[in-house]
């Protein structure tokens, strides 16, 4: 049986289809610690709904028994309507894994994902994020530990490695053991960050090795890009986006229907954020210091952007980075690569 959504056509689990020539795909929004929170994401979906799946910033599981406020307000049911939210877990203890992963499973939640690609060092230096990928008997115990329980479905967004992207053959013995909800590659090694290149080579075999289904996460910026992956990669029909839909919020539209980014829409959204970092935020200097990561992001769209990121991230009160903004979005356009390719 076919539903139709957001005008693409999709199966019973979500899953997307090809129908003729036409190549329909699901499009997750990647977690970002720091900018794809509630605010972000409500603001996101209010304008754009066309996400299939949006993914928490990490929230770390440990002892204690009760969240931390700022990770709890995140993942509320009431601060996430109308929108699918997978829940972000970091850690490498898998009591802690399981005692929280009932918490949110209270919340109604019926999948978690589990964090093995943070590359940050004092992530990776407590052997969490990327750094549980060094440790690969404790990962399988670990596993087997959280899997055995199957408190939800369980996804795991992992990288290719810590050093060498061929650790990756030995990892995904491992992730091939358990029936993973879906498994979302980034690949890059933790030793890379950002840097470099996904390695597609080891991608490719990736997707013939996995038993579960593969997403493809990894520099997705323009029209182009999906192009160029979708033709190398016929069989995958998950993609999940950070910075590429940070940057043009609009672009999985773009992609699919073919619906250009309008600077007045992104004007609106950017409004939409900032009035509501205003409600939940003490003090000026913390609502600026939110939207200017943000802008770090969404700046690179617009033409001859310099002067204006400068002043952007120049502002000490509301009043001049109001001023900044409104310039910005009077003056300059958004630039042909991001709307035309
Ligand atoms: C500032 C920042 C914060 C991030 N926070 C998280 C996070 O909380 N959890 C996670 O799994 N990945 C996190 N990531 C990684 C992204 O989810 C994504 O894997 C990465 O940006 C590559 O995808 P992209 O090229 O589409 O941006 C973060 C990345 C950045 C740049």
């Amino acid at each position: 049986m076919l539903l139709k959504r957001n005008s693409r056509v999709i199966n019973l689990r979500g899953r997307a289809i090809a129908k003729g020539d036409v190549r329909y795909m699901n499009f997750y929004f990647a977690p970002m610690e720091g900018l794809t929170g509630y605010i972000y994401r409500n603001a996101h979906n209010a304008f754009f709904n066309n996400i299939d799946k949006y993914f928490s910033p990490f929230i770390v599981a440990n002892q204690s028994e009760s969240f931390k406020t700022r990770e709890l307000n995140d993942i509320l049911p009431e601060n996430n309507k109308g929108l699918v939210l997978i829940p972000q877990l970091l850690t490498n203890n898998a009591k802690d894994f399981i005692h929280t992963s009932k918490k949110i499973k209270q919340l109604g939640y019926n999948e978690i994902n589990l964090n093995l690609g943070c590359p940050s060092g004092t992530v990776v230096s407590k052997n969490k994020g990327a750094g549980f990928l060094s440790k690969k008997e404790e990962l399988n115990v670990f596993l087997d530990e959280i899997f055995s329980k199957s408190i939800t479905k369980i996804s795991l967004k992992t990288r290719l490695g810590i050093d060498q992207p061929e650790e990756f053959y030995d990892l995904i013995e491992i992730f091939n053991q358990y029936p993973l909800e879906e498994l979302i590659i980034h690949p890059r090694t933790q030793k890379d960050f950002y840097k470099n290149k996904p390695n597609l080579k080891i991608f490719k075999e990736a997707l013939i090795l996995s038993k579960n289904p593969v997403c493809y996460n990894g520099d997705i910026f323009t029209s182009k890009d999906y192009k160029e992956f979708s033709v190398d990669f016929p069989s995958v029909d998950t993609l999940m986006v950070g910075r590429g839909l940070l940057a043009n919020p609009g672009l999985n539209s773009y992609i699919t229907d073919n619906i250009k980014l309008e600077k007045e829409l992104l004007k609106d959204f950017h409004d939409k954020i900032y009035e509501d970092y205003k409600k939940i935020l003490f003090g000026e200097r913390t609502v600026l210091f939110k939207m200017k990561e943000l802008w770090f992001y969404m700046i690179p769209v617009f033409s001859d952007n310099v002067k204006y990121a400068k002043k952007i991230k120049k502002s000490e009160r509301l009043c001049d980075y109001d001023e900044a903004v409104s310039s910005l979005f009077r003056e300059r356009d958004i630039l042909e690569s991001y709307i035309n390719s």
